[in-house]
């Protein structure tokens, strides 16, 4: 017999009622204020250098970061950008996307991350800013084993910043590392000289499994030709000492001369279609709009069911909620986005005991049956978690339960996607970034911290820092999810096909 049960996979509400109802409009219009003033930052953040600097780019027939990455991947697809915001408004000024794009863009199907120097911004030179995201860019290739992409056009360490620059385990020159140690483990690198590559920021072009070099646009020496001159007395030209025809004939440092962007554009897209990576096969579905007769905005960021936000991003809107009844502090659960499987974990009140022993038994399941969790966290801005503490055995029952919880979260096997909605309530915090979430965006009206000066607690101020992936605008969260949920099955399948091979042990690419 086919048993039709209605109650495994639910629709949720379709409308809004009561108070939330009642507070929708006033909700939606705070937040397109709070998404305005992101707008305003975004937009700063792509305009990148002067225009005295875009005039010289564009004189020198380069392309601006974003066309070398559009030239680069599939036609008619998205990236999915990380930090953009990274860089606003630091002690040492406002540096427009850190001087470095990183993204993660398709290319024949494949999900990539991209770094690429933004020229135009004090010629792509490298603040304590852009090595940290440097950094973020190889953690996400590592975790999630996506190939990569390194677009170089930067005059190295932004030389008065130097002591900030250099000095500590994650600072310049943790990329070598990163690069060396992700070439272990199998993962393809390419990478473009498309202008300067000077000092250490030779080292990064040099260390992939292959190199293109633009003609009369890449250089590539530790030391240029005033450093030369000065030790040796002889004069010689930049080209002369490590353009492309140098190192495509002489060095053997390039692999590949292209006579200008988009023939080095051509080179990797064609470098692609030989990594040889099979087809795989998929558990996703057939994708299906959200049905809800209300918009995220509503609800965003306030006091309302948490379930109202994740009907705005599962496919029908249809969700499978566990332990409905039990620690109902926490919602949790599992729905399609873009027709993947997706396990929620929502804060809906108090994160007592009960809400937690829920969560970490949840965040084990989806653990079990490698199935992503996506975190709303912090979906309320109110207090009441700490209510739990009004007695000694309540309060040490709560500490033991999210202690179970964090022990759940740190281990679980899931790729993670965690959304900070509003508080900073660390208490209550389902997957902060220390607990390795594979994503962490936030959306604008949230909260980085709770310092009590507005200014830093603002989400930009987090997301200029990259203590998280950016600031999103909340309608933007279920196509970054999906974006996201593809990532992760292109990683896990990459994984995979990379252990399959059965090489005992990788070894980083040694070039010649
Ligand atoms: N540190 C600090 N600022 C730097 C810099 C560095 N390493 N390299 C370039 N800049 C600044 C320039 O002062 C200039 O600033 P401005 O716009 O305020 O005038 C801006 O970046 C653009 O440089 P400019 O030389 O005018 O542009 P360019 O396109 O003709 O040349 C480079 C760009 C990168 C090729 C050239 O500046 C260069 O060779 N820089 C030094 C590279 C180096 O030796 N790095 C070693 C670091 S370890």
């Amino acid at each position: 017999m086919i048993r039709t049960a209605v109650r495994k996979f639910r629709q949720l509400p379709q409308k809004l009622t009561g108070d939330v109802a009642a507070n929708a409009s006033a909700n939606k219009a705070a937040q397109l204020n709070w998404i305005e003033k992101l707008q305003e930052i975004e937009e700063f953040a792509r305009k990148g250098g002067s225009e005295k600097a875009h005039k010289l780019h564009a004189s020198r027939n380069k392309y601006f970061i974003e066309e070398r990455i559009n030239a680069i991947k599939d036609e008619g697809t998205e990236v999915l950008e990380i930090g953009l915001l990274a860089g606003h408004d630091l002690d040492y000024g406002s540096i427009p996307r850190a001087t470095l794009m990183t993204c993660i863009a398709w290319v024949h199907g494949i999900p990539v991350c991209i770094g690429g120097s933004d020229a135009t911004v004090k010629g792509g030179t490298s603040y304590p800013i852009t090595v940290q995201k440097s950094n973020r860019l190889s953690d996400i290739s590592r975790q999630n084993y996506l190939p990569s992409i390194n677009l170089v056009d930067s005059g190295g360490a932004f030389l008065p910043l130097q002591s900030e620059i250099f000095p500590d385990k994650n600072d310049g020159g943790r990329n070598f590392y990163n690069i060396a140690n992700i070439s272990s483990m199998g993962i393809p690198m390419v990478s473009v000289v498309c202008g300067s590559c000077t000092a250490g920021g030779a080292y990064t072009p040099s260390m992939c499994d292959e190199m293109v070099f633009v003609d009369k646009m890449g250089t590539m020496f530790l030391g240029g030709p005033p450093l030369v001159e000065a030790a040796t007395g002889e004069k010689v030209t930049a080209e002369e000492l490590g353009g492309a025809m140098l190192h495509s004939s002489v060095s053997g440092c390039a692999d590949y001369f292209a006579r200008d962007e988009e023939e080095s554009a051509a080179y990797v897209r064609s470098i692609f279609e030989t990594l040889n990576i099979p087809e795989f096969a998929t558990t996703r579905k057939a994708a299906v709009e959200p049905n809800v007769e209300y918009d995220i905005l509503d609800v965003a960021s306030t006091k309302s069911d948490a379930r109202l936000t994740i009907a705005c991003l599962t496919d029908g809107s249809v969700f499978h909620e566990f332990k409905e009844l039990y620690g109902t502090g926490l919602v949790c659960g599992y729905g399609r986005v873009s027709g993947h499987m997706v396990g929620f974990v929502a804060n809906n009140g108090n994160f007592d005991s009960d809400a937690a022993l829920k969560g970490a038994h949840f965040v084990h399941l989806a653990s079990e049956r490698r199935v992503p969790v996506v975190f709303l966290q912090n979906s309320l801005f109110h207090d009441d978690f700490d209510a739990s503490s009004d007695s000694v055995a309540t309060s040490a029952a709560a500490m033991r339960a999210r202690a179970a919880y964090i022990s759940a979260v740190s281990t679980s096997k899931s790729p993670k996607v965690t959304i900070a909605c509003a508080g900073a309530n660390r208490l209550s915090d389902l997957c902060p970034r220390q607990y390795d979430p594979n994503f962490f965006f936030r959306w604008p009206a949230s909260m980085g911290l709770r310092s009590g000066n507005d200014w830093e607690d603002e989400s930009f101020f987090s997301s200029a820092r990259i203590w998280d992936d950016g600031t999103i605008d909340p309608r933007m969260t279920r196509d970054t999810l999906k974006k996201c949920m593809d990532i992760f099955e292109f990683g896990r399948n990459h994984e995979l096909f990379i252990k399959s091979k059965e090489l005992e042990t990788y070894q980083p690419m040694y070039r010649l």
